[in-house]
């Protein structure tokens, strides 16, 4: 009786002992092999997070590549556009632009001018028939094969899409239309900033097997601020590579 009592003793004793340290283990111990009671508090996996927080994926989706009036229109040596297409117009500076670029085309000219850049459109929207006397005329000035290095056979050209401008620096001709103009403060300004306004340099140096066409870095491509900005992330050149779309050559 006497055994039992201190026995029943010593176990309130022990209780009461782990009831005020937490049951004795170590603290740490404790915070490691705690069940986590709120599931929200469990830490992400690095694969479901980036550093500003949960990974998106790139809907390639959103628009079309081969509806002639998207904004996301892959037009090269493989895929023309009907040669009736012509685009819903804006004018900006005078010029026309398809209307979804031309909000930003005209905020990418305003920045351009704060930067003192002094760059003029020298072409934007070419309708087929024009796109046929532009061709022809380098044709009879280089040849076939070297104008097809630099100019689109009609049907084939961005232009006719409207989503395309051209620029050049009045001021400062000597480099329009040529390969220097992309060592050019403009030319560096707008490899550097067109994306925030949604457009790319559509045919850069590297590209010419997948484009088509020698480096143009004047020429700007309105493809919207998502897919710019995507592109510039993932260091992908041209549209080709980014939608899986043939170029190079024509058929
Ligand atoms: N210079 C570009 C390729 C065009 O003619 O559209
Ligand atoms: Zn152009």
């Amino acid at each position: 009786m006497r055994t039992r009592t201190a026995l029943c003793a010593l176990a309130i004793w022990v209780g009461a002992v782990l009831v005020v340290t937490g049951c004795a283990a170590p603290s740490h111990e404790r915070l490691t092999h705690q069940q986590p009671t709120r599931p929200e508090a469990v830490a992400p996996t690095p694969a479901a997070m980036t550093v500003g927080g949960p990974a998106r994926v790139f809907d390639r989706t959103q628009h079309s590549t081969t509806d002639p009036a998207s904004i996301w229109v892959v037009v090269n040596k493989k895929h023309p556009l009907p040669s009736d297409y012509r685009p819903a117009i804006s004018l900006v500076r005078g010029y026309q632009v398809a209307t979804p670029a031309a909000g930003e085309l005209t905020r990418l000219l305003d920045a351009s001018d704060d930067a003192d850049l002094g760059f003029k459109i020298a072409s934007a929207f070419r309708s087929y028939d024009y796109q046929a006397g532009v061709y022809a005329n380098v044709v009879t000035s280089s040849g076939q094969e070297a104008a097809d290095q630099v100019s689109a056979r009609p049907g084939h050209s961005e232009h006719q899409t409207g989503l395309a401008a051209d620029l050049v620096t009045p001021a400062n001709p000597a480099c329009d239309f040529e390969a220097c103009f992309a060592r050019t403060p403009g030319g560096r300004w707008l490899a550097q900033h067109a994306w925030e306004y949604g457009f790319i340099l559509r045919y850069q140096p590297g590209s010419t097997a997948v484009t088509g066409y020698s480096p143009e870095p004047w020429h700007l491509r309105f493809v919207g601020r998502a897919l710019a900005a995507e592109l510039r992330r993932t260091h992908v050149a041209t549209l080709e590579e980014f939608f899986h779309i043939s170029g190079g050559d024509y058929p």
